[in-house]
């Protein structure tokens, strides 16, 4: 995953404005040491260090990384993924907004996760949950159909688990769930023309990146279209988001 880090603070800023509420949940206290895990740009990262002792924010993406550097650079930031990132020294509390659908493996990230975490440590999540983007999702594909090509299947692109699904996994590793919830968040999109094309143009390019440019292009155009009725609502362009929130403690082992 190589984002445009300029395109993502430009036309995607709803990634991490629609993160105040977990912010919220995760109720960050000075004496903690957090990890904000998949911090993009830093902007979740910066308003967590105002209230705690130290935040490290990680992402897989070195440009991601590099500007956040820019944009903050008292601040903390390493490249790592969730699945190998291994502190030095564990965290009170692992916040993470909008990126653990990218992780295929998410019995190794629990995994790390727990190892990273003090006992009694928290988990504070929300990512992309069952029937995430399906609208989206599943136009594209009946176009890429229609354009004669075959679909790649979703869950090698992104993993969207359902509430017990993911407490299970997380149960299994030894956390307890204090909350979980499943909900639709319809999430404006900024540009009123290009709305879904530049959604796509950003996220779908493991379903469309094999195929020739112009072909991509008409493939994008035509999902637009046919998602209006769906998703084009009082001049504006809304991604089916369904977020998945969580919050579960370490248990002692
Ligand atoms: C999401 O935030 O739900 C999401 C973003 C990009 C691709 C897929 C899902």
């Amino acid at each position: 995953m190589d984002w445009n880090a300029i395109l993502y603070d430009n036309k995607h800023a709803f990634v991490y404005a629609k993160g105040d509420s977990l912010l919220e949940m995760l109720r960050p206290q000075s004496h903690e040491r957090i990890l904000d895990l998949g911090c993009g740009t830093g902007f979740l990262t910066n308003e967590i260090a105002k209230s705690c002792q130290y935040v490290l924010g990680i992402d897989s993406s070195q440009e991601m990384v590099a500007k956040a550097k820019t944009e903050f650079p008292e601040l903390d930031f390493q490249v790592a993924n969730a699945i190998e990132f291994q502190a030095s020294e564990p965290f009170h509390a692992i916040f993470s907004n909008a990126v653990l659908h990218w992780i295929l493996e998410p019995e190794k990230a629990v995994k790390r996760f727990y190892q990273n975490l003090v006992p009694r440590g928290r988990l504070v999540l929300e990512f992309g949950g069952k029937g995430n983007i399906h609208n989206i999702i599943e136009t594209l594909n009946q176009v890429i159909i229609a354009f004669g090509f075959h679909i790649k299947p979703i869950s090698k692109q992104w993993f969207f688990p359902s509430i017990s699904e993911y407490t299970t996994l997380l149960e299994h590793q030894g956390f307890e769930v204090q909350h979980a919830e499943l909900f639709d968040r319809p999430t404006p999109l900024d540009d009123a023309e290009t709305g879904i094309i530049d959604w796509l143009s950003m996220f779908a390019s493991g379903f469309l990146g094999h195929l020739e440019k112009d072909v991509q292009e008409q493939i994008k155009q035509q999902t637009q279209e046919n998602l209006k009725p769906l998703l084009f609502k009082e001049n504006t362009w809304f991604a089916d988001y369904r977020r998945i929130r969580i919050i579960a403690k370490k248990i002692d082992a």
